[in-house]
């Protein structure tokens, strides 16, 4: 498959076989989206990835809980804007319970898939005081033991603006770099014939399926991408292909 092609034909898919992808895939597509671009190439993402066996019972527990939370949001972005859940299942359709019930039914993860969870450390107050320290030349704490109380304070405050933008900064381009690397995670899947589907929901289990998995309390996760073979008996809502629009490009040449 070139490029162009897996680009266009990869597919946000839930309804998986009970057939599993072998460990060894799963290890070579994560190997080969550690080559998405990281701001300063910190690779800050880190996966818990649970086979089969282990995702399924969190995902019978936990997918409910995140359709709970989503479901005021989602009905209300699905009645201003029906087409988002696909022209043929709505023609005609009233947006009712019933159909948000069969939403429901589409969005929940079926048959065997690995779940890949995907986490990145927050960045840490201290770590950046010493990064700024060594950046400078200097401790920051001795700075702030000279001078008067209120110059020191003025000086305190001044260190810790710059600090939590810098921690804020980080924050974001982490991110950015995270969302790469599972979008190129899922593109290396669909080269292989290997679905798979983002999956940014988990975020709003994040304390439950850190303690699950024994993660670090002060990561954060992102996301998770479901992996697996695709259910070739089931009609799945996300197999059509979701349109697109142009994209909004403003020329200045
Ligand atoms: C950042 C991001 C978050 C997403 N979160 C979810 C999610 O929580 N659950 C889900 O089922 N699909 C999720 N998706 C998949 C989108 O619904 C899907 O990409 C979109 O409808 C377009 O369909 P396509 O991927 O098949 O082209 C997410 C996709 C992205 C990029």
């Amino acid at each position: 498959m070139d490029f162009d092609e897996a680009l266009r034909t990869r597919r946000s898919v839930r309804h998986f076989s009970d057939e599993e992808v072998p460990r060894e895939v799963v290890a070579s597509l994560i190997e080969q989206a550690s080559w998405a671009p990281s701001a300063g190439n910190r690779q800050p993402w880190r996966v818990a990835a649970m086979a089969p066996s282990a995702a399924r019972p969190l995902i019978d527990r936990l997918e409910p809980r995140t359709w709970e939370i989503l479901y005021p949001t989602l009905r209300e972005v699905f009645e201003k804007n029906p087409a988002l859940l696909g022209e043929e299942s709505l023609s005609g359709r009233e947006l009712t319970d019933a159909t948000f019930a069969a939403v429901e039914r589409e969005i929940f993860l079926r048959g065997a898939p690995w779940l890949l969870v995907v986490h990145f450390p927050r960045p840490k107050l201290l770590e950046w005081c010493k990064r700024l320290g060594s950046a400078v030349g200097l401790a920051p704490h001795r700075l702030l033991a000279q001078g008067s109380l209120r110059e020191r304070a003025e000086l305190a405050l001044f260190l810790g603006g710059h600090v939590r933008r810098a921690i804020d900064n980080d924050f974001i381009v982490d991110v950015g770099s995270v969302a790469g690397f599972m979008y190129a995670l899922s593109l290396a899947a669909t080269a292989r014939g290997v679905h798979s589907c983002i999956q940014y929901s988990w975020a709003l289990v994040a304390d439950e399926v850190k303690a699950a998995l024994g993660l670090p309390a002060e990561d954060v996760i992102l996301g998770a991408v479901a992996l697996g073979w695709p259910d070739a008996t089931e009609s799945d809502l996300s197999r059509r292909a979701a349109p697109r629009r142009p994209v909004p490009v403003t020329w200045h040449d």
